[in-house]
């Protein structure tokens, strides 16, 4: 029962404005990407890396438009994968006991996915500002990754026209929209994703 690891690197890091797509920014002396890389290589049987187009490593693919796209690729270099574990390259903080909890709650779902609980009070607006109402955060997660999937189910979920995969945030709403059932996997905060400056400061200064 292959299980593979796959990494979403295939961004530019727009936000981070970096000299060099995020994967590679130095966080703590390597890049970024090869903290995702070493956890996930010691739980899974491969780990595929789908990076930016024209800085590939050999053994990666080639990402997609968008970060769903970057998994299907990915996905499609892997036709012996019964299980896939799909973890951003942005959040070096994984760890390997976190991968092993999603996994071990895969049995009876089609999904899970590491999530924070929510510690704010969460409210919906209006475009004007006005507040619609108060969420009932007592059952309101903050999505991250790792996410583990059945590679049939992500296969079919990712099986959609690009369009639809640029809206995805996430690889579970995919898997949603085709029926799946998914469970969140409770997680640390501190599994955070560098998107800015500011992040890649702070996974320095815990990863030293
Ligand atoms: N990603 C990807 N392929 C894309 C876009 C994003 O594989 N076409 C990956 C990123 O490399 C990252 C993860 O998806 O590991 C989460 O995306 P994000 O944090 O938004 O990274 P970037 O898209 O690189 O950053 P930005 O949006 O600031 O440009
Ligand atoms: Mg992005």
């Amino acid at each position: 029962m292959a299980v593979v690891g796959i990494v979403p690197a295939g961004g530019s890091g727009e936000r981070l404005g970096a000299d060099r797509p995020k994967a590679f920014a130095v966080c703590a002396g390597r890049p970024l990407v090869e903290w995702s890389v070493e956890v996930l290589a010691a739980v899974c049987d491969r780990v595929i890396v789908a990076g930016p187009a024209g800085h590939l490593l050999p053994g990666w693919v080639e990402g997609g438009p968008s970060r769903s796209a970057s998994v299907r690729n990915a996905l499609a270099a892997a036709p012996e994968a019964r299980t896939v574990v799909v973890h951003d390259a942005a959040r070096p903080m994984l760890t390997k006991e976190l991968v092993e909890r999603c996994l071990a709650s895969l049995m009876g779902v089609d999904g899970a996915i590491a999530a924070a609980p929510v510690t704010d009070t969460i409210k919906k607006a209006y475009p004007d500002g006005t507040v619609e109402r108060t969420l009932d955060r007592s059952r309101l997660w903050a999505i991250q990754t790792p996410q583990v999937f059945r590679a049939e189910t992500l296969r079919r979920a990712l099986a959609v026209d690009d369009e639809v995969l640029a809206g995805a945030t996430d690889d579970a709403s995919l898997v949603e929209a085709v029926g799946g059932s998914v469970r969140v996997v409770e997680a640390s905060p501190e599994n955070f994703k560098v998107t800015s400056a500011a992040d890649l400061a702070r996974a320095e200064r815990l990863l030293c």
